[in-house]
């Protein structure tokens, strides 16, 4: 059973005047453990798709079945925490609170889950078991002036982790990183997706969605194409290869000076 089904999703957003039809008839499944790219030209309805597959928004018409659940028979609340309980979201901007530690940020969903209680003690235990998974044991108490992008960027995963989802939804995760904090973005998405989460993410970059299983391509608020990934690229490996490739340009350029 696919943990994500849609089918003949369709948003429109009624601005009055005119109607933008974001969506106009999706029909997608996804599978536990798949690894998903969302690619399309700006503007074809990818964002879209990936608010309503996190449950931050409702389609205007068609039927979304999160794990065996129907989204539209429950209330706001419920679907509210079915997002807290079974999903991640990562956007490309982190969107994390300025002024307060990862440690802090990563607390953050816990403290928001309804009815959930769960004791101060508990909640920075978990935060930290968070951060210590995407490598930020170190940067606790750090603010988010005092990271990198790319780090700041696994503080936002670590948030999106800490209610240990099934799915993590990332919408252009590396659209602000360079290309070494985005292979390790990628690789840390490649281990979490080994370890069973299911993930899905939004990408322009070609490069990028290599590091999928699975390439679903979006034009004009349809399913364009959704193919297998060919020549699937180890995060990992490309990483290494990066760094020995810029040692190598460092070296060249301290030996010509
Ligand atoms: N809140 C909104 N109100 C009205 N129209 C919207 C709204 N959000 C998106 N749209 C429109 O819906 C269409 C799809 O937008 P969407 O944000 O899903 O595109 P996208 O594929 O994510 O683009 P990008 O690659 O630029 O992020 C666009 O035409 C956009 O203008
Ligand atoms: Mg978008």
């Amino acid at each position: 059973m696919p943990v994500i089904e849609m089918r003949g999703i369709e948003r429109h957003y009624d601005l009055g005047e005119v109607v933008v039809k974001a969506l106009n008839g999706v029909d997608v499944d996804i599978g536990e453990g798949e690894f998903v790219a969302v690619m399309g030209a700006s503007g074809s309805g990818k964002s879209t798709l990936m608010n309503i597959v996190g449950c931050l928004d409702r389609p205007t018409a068609g039927s979304y079945i999160l794990d065996g659940i129907d989204t539209a028979k429950i209330g706001t609340d419920d679907l509210a925490d079915i997002r807290n309980g079974k999903i991640g979201f990562v956007f490309q901007g982190f969107n994390l609170l300025p002024r307060t530690t990862a440690l802090e940020n990563v607390e953050l969903p816990m403290l928001y889950a309804r009815g959930g209680k769960i004791s101060p003690k508990l909640i920075g235990e978990r935060a930290r078991k968070a951060l210590e998974r995407v490598g930020l044991g170190g940067r606790l108490h750090h603010v988010p002036t005092q990271l990198s992008g790319g780090q700041q960027q696994r503080v936002a995963i670590a948030r999106a982790l800490v209610n240990e989802p099934a799915i993590l939804l990332a919408d252009e995760p590396t659209g602000n990183l360079d290309s070494e904090m985005s292979l390790e973005i990628m690789t840390l998405f490649q281990e979490l997706n080994e370890q069973g989460i299911t993930v899905v993410m939004v990408t322009h970059e070609p490069d990028i969605a290599s590091f999928a299983k699975r390439k679903v391509t979006v034009r004009d608020g349809l399913i364009l194409a959704d193919e297998p990934i060919a020549d699937r690229q180890d995060a990992k490996e490309a990483l290494a290869a990066w760094h020995a490739r810029h040692v190598r340009f460092l070296e060249k350029s301290e030996a010509t000076a």
